[in-house]
């Protein structure tokens, strides 16, 4: 029975742990350093599979003790974005956070596969991954599967399409430089941009990139929950089913586009093994100039962090 951990029973993650158990994933235990309130989500969500049908079981805790044999351990443990507060805002604060909570995971799950969702999540899975000494295969950031599913939603508004008949992909750093791969999108098997002119094409590539900081605009006291939650239990789901898939997610470039030694976004082949080998697709000359910034971004957001500050920029 594959059982996955999930640290922090905020917003994403209580999304996450429902999204996991209505779709048959895995049992599901949920951490928080709050007293109660894992528990109390766990409860709740228990009991809405006899309404819903599904018979998993969920556990709320705040003792770490709990998560021992989990295949693959979920983090969203952090705070949230504010309205006005950036991703590097966030990020001391919670790469303090995360040191705590990875500890807490090697010492009691040294085998599960980790996926970090706390923001800046490229930054916390490099971190993440230095911190466990795990093998890069198995340390995930969640990144690109939420900014492509913005960004498929923003192109289906434009047309009128359905969201199922797009083909797209976001790739690169998890921020305001991440790369809506124009020149490979589809809808229906056609090219974006001869469905669109390029001005709304601009548009669509600009609401991708500040759909985060839309939803943090309009609830004010946090950010987006639904979709981050739904995005790191496909990821969970692609690896605990072994299904291969290759979804955009934060990975341990190896000289992909150039790129050696960072973790950005790019298309991975999900497995039981985690990462299990990247897909470059081809880029037009101003996606490799934009991924080129994208990549500068976010090493220099790194270089914030004490543990990185020697990263060449
Ligand atoms: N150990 C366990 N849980 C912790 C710890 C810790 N050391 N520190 C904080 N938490 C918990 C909080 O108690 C809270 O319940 O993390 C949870 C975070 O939940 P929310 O505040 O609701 O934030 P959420 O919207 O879920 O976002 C979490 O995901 O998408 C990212 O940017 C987002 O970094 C943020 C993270």
């Amino acid at each position: 029975m594959a059982k996955v951990s999930i640290v922090g029973a905020g917003h994403v993650g209580a999304t996450c742990a429902y999204t996991l158990v209505k779709n048959d994933v895995a049992d599901v235990v949920l951490v928080d350093i709050v007293d109660g309130l894992a528990k109390g989500k766990s409860l709740d969500m228990m009991q809405a599979g006899a309404i819903e049908g599904y018979d998993r079981n969920i556990t709320g805790t705040a003792d770490y003790a709990q998560i021992e044999g989990s295949d693959i351990a979920i983090v969203t443990a952090g705070l949230a974005r504010q309205p006005g507060m950036s991703r590097s805002d966030l990020l001391c604060k919670n790469a303090d956070i995360l040191k705590v909570v990875l500890s807490n995971i090697t010492l009691v799950a040294p085998e599960a596969l980790i996926i970090i969702v706390t923001n800046p999540a490229d930054a916390m899975t490099q971190l993440a991954h230095k911190a466990t000494g795990h093998d890069s295969r198995r340390v995930l950031g969640m990144s690109g599967v939420l900014d492509s599913a913005r960004y498929k939603f923003f192109i289906s508004q434009a047309l009128g399409a359905p969201m199922s008949s797009i083909e797209g992909m976001v790739i690169g750093a998890h921020g305001d430089t991440m790369l809506p791969v124009v020149s490979q999108t589809t809808v229906n098997g056609k090219p974006l941009a001869e469905l669109l002119p390029q001005g709304k094409i601009d548009e669509i590539i600009h609401q991708t990139k500040f759909g985060g900081a839309e939803i943090v605009s309009y609830l004010k006291t946090g950010s987006a929950y639904y979709a981050p939650g739904a995005a790191a239990a496909k990821m969970a789901q692609a690896i605990i089913n072994d299904t291969k898939e290759v979804l955009p997610c934060s990975v341990m470039a190896r000289g992909e586009y150039g790129i050696e030694g960072l973790y950005v976004g790019l298309p991975v082949r999900l497995g039981r093994d985690g990462a299990e080998g990247t897909v470059e697709i081809p880029l037009s000359a101003a996606e490799t100039e934009a991924m080129r910034d994208s990549v500068k971004g976010a090493k220099t957001l790194l270089a914030e962090l004490p543990e990185f500050k020697s990263i060449v920029i």
